[in-house]
């Protein structure tokens, strides 16, 4: 059980970009995944992206199966390991919402995304993921693989009217 260092806005090595994977099934990938895990379950994070803590590789997890207490307000997602992957818009409807980042403690902003997406990839054993989603789901998918392509989600954010600290925005939530 590792907990790593989660980097903060601000790092440079989170606005890379990152590299494919290109072997599977490896003691260090299988390794990289449980210091995932272990974050991100430390945090009740909804995901988190392999260069948070700092390792450049396209690696996202997401989902628990449980209702996130740091989102209650969403229906779980499946606990997912997404490596290598591309994201195709189905709808481009915009739909926003309200997104929090453990790279971003503390804060919470509006962003617009594409409400249905289509998301492709490989899982630790290098098994095809093809799946559909949207709502929640397609958000938090958008959000992680937005971190392998170097942006951060106040990079999304638009309205800077509903951009700021939980503790002013929402003074009943704990982060
Ligand atoms: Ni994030």
């Amino acid at each position: 059980m590792t907990i790593r260092t989660i980097l903060k806005m601000g790092d440079p090595r989170l606005l890379q970009v990152s590299e494919p994977v290109t072997q599977f099934d490896t003691p260090a990938l299988h390794a990289l995944l449980q210091d995932l895990r272990d974050t991100m379950q430390a945090a009740n994070g909804a995901g988190i992206a392999a260069p948070q803590i700092g390792v450049n590789q396209q690696v996202v997890i997401f989902g628990s199966g449980k209702v996130n207490p740091r989102y209650p307000q969403y229906e779980p997602i499946p606990p997912t390991v997404l490596i290598n992957p591309t994201i195709t818009v189905l709808d481009d409807t915009e739909e926003e919402g309200w997104e929090g980042c453990l790279s971003v403690p503390g804060m919470r902003g509006v962003v617009p995304r594409p409400r249905r997406v289509r998301y492709q990839g490989f899982d630790e054993l290098g098994r095809v993921i093809d799946r559909q989603a949207e709502g929640f789901h397609a958000r938090v998918v958008q959000h992680e693989c937005d971190h392998l392509w170097g942006k951060l989600y106040p990079m999304r954010v638009r309205d800077f009217t509903r951009f700021g600290y939980i503790d002013v925005l929402f003074p009943d939530v704990k982060d």
